[in-house]
């Protein structure tokens, strides 16, 4: 499943304006295969919509942007890309079940029989903790439950490269430490590629390596440790901090 570069989404210059306003801007970065990736910073700071270039549905993209050797959008990359919007994308008047059935056929058009496809529901299902709640409404779960079954719908088809807008918002600390803990079975067993949003800075210890964002630029890239040590700081926080600082710094510099 590991792409044989190691490299499962590469950008040169990546561009986006929105609303005639240029919110990221010639961003650079490389994000490694069969590792856990952080995209952290603050609100507003363009996560949502590197994202959205990265899955293919962002329009008013310019430079260079492949996923898996091919430009984004490719329709060949649709099925091999698991996306979890911010909001959850669920229909309230289906089961659990029932969405992700309907979601494995227009996901997995004759690709899987029947049989097949009931087997990548359950696993789906068990993989985000959802087995007991299985014959539930969607409408009837709690929110961080609905969020759970737009992630098991981003599961369905073994994709390799997930891609996770703020999936844990709202989530109490044990469900939020099993959902990482299922993330690191994925990309450590499985070989997925995961690319996660986040503003709450503790999670970013949970992850292999992070890009650090702020007003559509990203500070740092790099593994959680180097960017402790690189500032000097103890934490993600503080070295996040620390960077705001020296970029600030450099700006006025250039005044
Ligand atoms: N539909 C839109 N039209 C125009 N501008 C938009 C639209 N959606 C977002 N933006 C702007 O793009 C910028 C980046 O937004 P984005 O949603 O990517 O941020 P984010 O980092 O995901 O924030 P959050 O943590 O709140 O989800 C913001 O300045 C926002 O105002
Ligand atoms: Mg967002």
């Amino acid at each position: 499943m590991m792409n044989s570069s190691g490299v499962a989404v590469l950008t040169r210059g990546l561009t986006v304006v929105r609303g005639g306003r240029t919110v990221l801007r010639g961003l650079d970065f490389t994000v490694l295969s069969g590792r856990i990736t952080g995209l952290l910073g603050p609100s507003g700071c363009g996560k949502s919509t590197l994202m959205r270039a990265v899955v293919g549905t962002q329009a008013e993209v310019t430079g260079t942007l492949e996923v898996l050797g091919r430009p984004a959008g490719d329709a060949g990359l649709r099925s091999r890309i698991g996306y979890v919007t911010q909001a959850p994308s669920v229909y309230d008047d289906l089961t659990v079940r029932q969405n992700l059935d309907y979601f494995a056929s227009v996901l997995l058009p004759g690709r899987a029989r029947q049989d097949a496809r009931e087997e990548y529901v359950a696993r789906a299902v068990a993989d985000v903790d959802l087995t007991s709640h299985a014959d539930s409404l969607a409408g009837r779960l709690s929110g961080g439950q609905r969020s759970r079954v737009s992630l098991a719908v981003a599961l369905l088809g073994t994709p390799e490269v997930l891609v996770l807008d703020e999936p844990t918002v709202g989530l109490d600390p044990v469900l939020r430490r099993d959902l990482w803990d299922l993330f690191h079975r994925l990309a450590d067993d499985r070989g997925a590629t995961i690319l996660v949003s986040s503003h709450v800075m503790d999670e970013a210890e949970r992850c292999h390596r992070l890009m650090l964002m702020r007003d559509g630029e990203i500070l740092a890239e790099d593994t959680p440790d180097d960017l402790r040590a690189r500032t000097r700081t103890e934490t993600v926080e503080a070295a996040f901090l620390h960077l705001v600082d020296e970029a600030d710094a450099l700006q006025e510099d250039a005044r």
